[in-house]
């Protein structure tokens, strides 16, 4: 029998990673403020969500999910919206011209702005302040003023996730995201190379749509294909603003967290007596699990059994994020745990978190061939299991960063000074994501050439 829920109930479990909020009423005040401010997302939505992931989680489709580490006020225009939305528009198409199946498409956007923190308190030049958390809690100046936490930077997150989802629903059905104007979608910075390859994919669509009005069918593609469904996540970190975002649906009387549509739970938080576990646990959005190194089968099959005790089709994304070098000793394991016990999961593979190396310079970066090799890796275990490889969760901006190594543009060290954005992690580049679009799709026609049980089911 499940202990009761509620949307508190994650009040009296252990909780890591809480921000140090100097005043307790001030943070009451801004919670109770948030309580009355309306839901970013509908639960109806949600449940269309967990209706695409499981078409995913039975090998019908494929999960697109992306975008910054976090999103920052500082890095908050229209322009850097706009073209992250182009890169996912443009790598999903080119994975569903590809796979012949549907994408899903989530960003980490309009809400990802809260980050788990391996310490708490950074020191520089032998001065030691609290650690940068996101800027929904506090700044990454390093100084006090800036490093306290402070409540009212939650409510400059819900107004700007609240403006950011306007711009991208907007986007999504306003025309923007129309399929013939697919060739606009290929951003002007990208490596010629990848740009030829993406314009050769909208040659091919363009025929594909020009053979169809022979038929007088293009009324029909063109009703399908002018505006598309676009959903929001993040990591459901600051169970203070999440809380304060759950709802109760007026339709079913189930409790939504109506701060994105998807949450996900970190690698960090996601003790099975732990408060972020209990919160997400009695959501009924569709819920991410980042799996790592560290998560024993045993452990795993506990949780899955917590947070989606009807076993229901798209309810539960499992992340997997081991690194190129650990991919091979610890995904085939999980798969099968899951698979002995016929659970219904989405498998998502998260190529960012396990690649992540420390330079002497000081900067935090990912090289892409290790990125491309944990996919790849992905995609063939889960051929030898008999999976279907659900999809990617990525950390990339629509911008011409350099941050991660490699690719076509042959990123170095040196060139890390150059275009080094991130408040966090560093993010693939434009054209690195488009690269590792062209990867995946590659791999999926290599399975479809080879009878592979779920590519060649569309
Ligand atoms: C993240 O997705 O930004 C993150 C911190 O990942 P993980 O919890 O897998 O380390
Ligand atoms: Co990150």
């Amino acid at each position: 029998m499940a202990q009761p829920w509620s949307p508190q109930s994650w009040r009296s479990k252990p909780i890591r990673q809480v921000p140090a909020y100097p005043d307790p009423a001030a943070l009451e005040a801004v919670e109770a403020k948030l309580r009355t401010h309306p839901p970013l997302v509908f639960a109806g939505e949600a449940r269309n969500l967990i209706d695409g992931l499981a078409e995913v989680a039975q090998g019908k489709a494929f999960l697109l999910q992306g975008g910054d580490c976090a999103e920052s006020f500082a890095e908050f225009t229209a322009n850097n919206i706009r073209d992250t939305f182009c890169v996912f528009l443009s790598m999903a198409t080119v994975l569903t011209f590809a796979a012949n199946l549907p994408v899903v498409k989530i960003g980490r956007i309009a809400g990802q702005f809260a980050k788990p923190r391996s310490d708490d308190f950074e020191t520089i030049d032998g001065k030691t302040l609290p650690s940068y958390r996101g800027d929904n809690i506090n700044g990454s100046e390093f100084t006090i003023e800036s490093r306290t936490p402070d409540p009212e930077r939650m409510m400059r997150a819900y107004y700007q996730a609240a403006a950011t989802a306007n711009l991208v629903r907007a986007f999504a059905t306003g025309g923007y995201a129309d399929l013939s104007r697919a060739r606009h979608w290929n951003l002007a910075h990208h490596h010629p190379d990848l740009s030829r390859r993406y314009d050769e994919v909208v040659d091919k669509i363009d025929d594909g749509v020009g053979f169809l009005r022979t038929f007088s069918l293009a009324d029909a593609v063109k009703q399908r294909t002018s505006r598309v469904d676009f959903y929001f996540s993040h990591e459901a970190l600051l169970l203070p603003y999440e809380e304060a975002l759950t709802r109760q649906d007026s339709i079913t009387g189930d409790y939504y967290a109506t701060s994105g549509h998807m949450i996900w739970i970190g690698d960090r938080t996601r003790q099975l007596d732990g408060a972020h576990v209990e919160f997400c646990r009695g959501v009924k959005n569709p819920i991410g699990l980042k799996c790592g190194p560290s998560l024993s089968e045993d452990e795993l099959l506990k949780l899955v059994a917590v947070l989606n005790p009807d076993n229901k089709p798209g309810r539960l994304t499992l992340i997997t994020r081991f690194g190129s070098d650990k991919v091979a000793g610890g995904l085939p394991k999980m798969i099968r745990a899951i698979q002995r016990e016929g659970a219904n999961v989405v498998w998502s593979c998260d190529p960012m978190h396990g690649n992540t190396i420390k330079l002497q310079s000081g900067h935090k970066t990912r090289p892409v061939s290790r990125v491309f090799e944990e996919v790849k890796a992905f995609f063939d275990i889960h051929r030898a299991e008999g999976t279907h490889a659900g999809g990617m969760h990525l950390e990339m901006t629509g911008q011409d960063v350099t941050e991660c190594l490699g690719g076509a543009q042959e990123i170095k060290e040196i060139d890390l000074f150059d275009r080094y954005h991130t408040a966090c992690d560093p993010r693939l580049n434009a054209s690195q994501a488009l690269e590792l679009a062209f990867l995946m799709a590659d791999t999926v026609r290599a399975a479809h050439s080879k009878g592979d049980r779920f590519a060649a089911s569309a």
